[in-house]
């Protein structure tokens, strides 16, 4: 039995609402700086002033897993890295690089998470397919998180879509709840069969968020703990939205105001 899925009723919706769509903000006004010669550290400097200014706090700083604490208000991963990347003053943006930002704050006690790849200059034409396909599996994914389906038909399509333009799911990472706390039931995996998992309700908050690789789906942990690369070394992308499950269909709820 996996732990009930929290249902949120109209107040929680509404501070959802208001989470998420700072967390969207900030995320559409970082977007823009990613450009050649900025560090990743630039990026973290600017999205911990932006987080303020739309008056929420990071849900990533000070983050516990195990024993180690997240040091950083953003997560910045360039290239290779799937999520979690620490920003970095070595780490220098340059023509060809691909930079995923992952943004979670929390408003008034509730999270808004989301993240987007963006490329920096031109990137090679399978690279940008790479975002072009891992933002389009995020909206499949999206599409299938309807009241009465299963959540395993969110990962069945994301999966079969990405597979289809022959690239890969990471298996090691997954799309969850989210609400009152970061990381709630249900788990939202980017892989799995149609039909599987707990029934979709009313009221539920998903962070939705495909992390695809182009080439094998393997990664591992870099020893600081929180990086986590492509075994391959190839290219990974991330899109991610916060969506509501309502009577009318699913709702992105990470849209800037
Ligand atoms: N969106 C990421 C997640 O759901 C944010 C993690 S914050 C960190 O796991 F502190 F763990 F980096
Ligand atoms: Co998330």
């Amino acid at each position: 039995m996996s732990a009930a899925i929290p249902i949120k009723d109209k107040a929680g919706i509404a501070k959802m609402r208001e989470a998420c769509a700072a967390a969207a903000t900030v995320l559409a006004r970082l977007g823009p700086l990613v450009r050649p010669g900025v560090t990743t550290q630039d990026l973290e400097e600017a999205g911990r002033e932006i987080i303020a200014a739309v008056g929420a706090r990071s849900a990533c700083y000070g983050y516990q897993h195990g024993s180690r604490r997240y040091p950083a208000h953003t997560c910045i991963s360039v290239n290779e890295e799937v999520v979690h990347g620490i920003p970095s003053l070595r780490r220098v943006l340059r023509d060809g690089d691909i930079v995923s930002l992952d943004i979670v704050v929390e408003l008034n006690g509730w999270i808004g998470d989301n993240a987007a790849t963006f490329p920096v200059g031109p990137v090679p034409p399978a690279v940008a397919k790479l975002l072009r396909v891992t933002r389009e599996a995020l909206d499949i994914g999206i599409r299938q998180a309807q009241v009465g389906q299963r959540i395993g038909d969110i990962s069945a399509a994301i999966q079969q879509f990405v597979e289809k333009n022959g690239f890969s799911v990471v298996r090691e990472m997954v799309g969850h709840g989210v609400g009152r706390s970061m990381h709630e039931p249900p788990e939202i995996p980017n892989f799995g069969k149609r039909g599987a998992g707990a029934k979709i309700a009313p009221g539920m908050t998903f962070a939705i968020e495909p992390m695809v690789n182009l080439g094998g789906h393997a990664t591992k942990t870099l020893a600081d703990g929180w990086t986590h690369v492509t075994s391959d070394g190839s290219p990974s992308a991330h899109f991610e939205h916060t969506v509501l499950t309502t009577e009318r269909g699913p709702e992105i709820l990470t849209i800037p105001h």
